[in-house]
């Protein structure tokens, strides 16, 4: 019998309608659109602005989406996983309230906690559990509603990140399509450098960390950005070599979209040319554990059966890794 792999047989996103554009910022903290743009590469970015709307309803449209295209039932759904860091309370589990959203009754689920790498973290966790052959249907998530942990007088931080994600079912493949590989790495020692710094067990919420606006992303940007621009590519690079893939024999390179000078680093260090990138960062911003899936969606139509794909991501942790994958179907 040939060996089971994990492939992705759909894939949907999800972005709330509200935009918030540089312009808008520049009437909310000192900076301007060329700023942004030329050192990040972002134009716009989304926001759920909904009073009471977190994260699961970012996710659960998308993952009704995903069943409808595929012609499944949400309860034909063996187990969903949801990549995020902004989960919509600390318990239970994003993923528990995005199964029961879309009735996905026989569905066991957890979150993976691993910041911009959440969702090529949960889609390798996922694959395995197809592999082994214990289930036939799993739905990977990555979204993040990052609107909801910004401090908007952050000049720094506020204009970098947007609301959104996507979602993807991975169905087993005896075609040799699918999952081939992953590197993943992670080093706590990086968490000074990007971190939320209250709302946890070491400094619960209390006036004071309300106050210091301490429940809201911290990042040493030049620091984080040194670190995301020679790990992406390294481990890019290493998955490739030892999959034999160059410049020419890779399709797609689905980087992590949080800034575009990080992205045509990797794609420079990979030798690829600029249209096997995949480059949505100036209408979404960086909506963390959403961002690889929301380009898989955009995407989709253009990819074909067979196309030699790597997935690459670097954040918070330090979190960061790449996946390889042989798209498995035509649109
Ligand atoms: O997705 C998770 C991983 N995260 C990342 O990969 C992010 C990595 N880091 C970055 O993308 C970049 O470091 C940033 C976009 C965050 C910042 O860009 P930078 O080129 O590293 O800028 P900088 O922090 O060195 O700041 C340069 C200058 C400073 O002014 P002075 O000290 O030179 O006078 C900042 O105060 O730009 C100033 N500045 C701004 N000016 C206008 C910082 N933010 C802004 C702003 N508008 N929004």
């Amino acid at each position: 019998m040939s060996k089971i792999t994990a492939a992705i047989t759909a894939v949907s996103g999800y972005v709330p309608e509200t935009k918030m554009t540089n312009k808008d910022l520049e009437q909310i903290v000192d900076t301007n659109d060329e700023w942004i743009f030329s050192r990040t590469g972002i134009k716009e970015r989304r926001i759920l602005k909904e009073p009471s709307t977190g994260a699961s309803d970012l996710a659960a449209p998308a993952v009704l989406d995903l069943c409808k295209k595929r012609g499944i039932s949400p309860e034909e759904i063996d187990l969903l996983i949801v990549g995020t860091v902004t989960a919509d309370y600390n318990f239970p589990s994003c993923a528990n309230i995005v199964a029961d959203k879309v009735g996905a009754k026989n569905a066991w689920s957890f979150d993976i906690n691993a910041a911009c790498s959440g969702f090529i973290y949960s889609l390798s966790t996922g694959a395995q559990f197809i592999e082994t052959g214990k289930y036939k249907k799993v739905v990977v998530v990555g979204v993040d509603k990052m609107s909801s942990i910004l401090n908007y007088e952050d000049r720094t931080t506020c204009i970098i990140f947007g609301d959104g994600g996507g979602a993807v079912l991975l169905e087993p493949n005896e075609e040799g399509n699918g999952i081939i590989d992953f590197q993943l790495h992670s080093d706590g020692s990086g968490v000074h450098y990007l971190h939320q710094p209250a709302g946890g067990s070491v400094k619960p919420a209390s006036a004071e960390t309300v106050a210091n606006n301490e429940h809201s992303v911290h990042q040493e940007g030049k620091q984080v950005f040194k670190f995301a621009v020679t790990n992406m590519a390294d481990v890019s690079e290493e998955v490739m070599l030892r999959n034999n893939l160059n410049g020419d024999t890779l399709d797609w390179l689905v980087p992590h979209q949080a800034n575009l000078r990080i992205i045509d680093a990797t794609a420079n260090r990979l030798n690829l040319s600029p249209e096997k990138v995949m480059i949505n960062i100036e209408k979404y911003g960086n909506t963390t554990a959403g961002t690889i899936p929301l380009c898989l969606w955009e995407w989709e139509p253009k990819l074909k059966k067979g196309d030699n794909i790597i997935l690459s991501a670097f954040g918070g942790g330090f979190t960061w890794g790449a996946v390889y994958l042989k798209w498995a179907y035509n649109s």
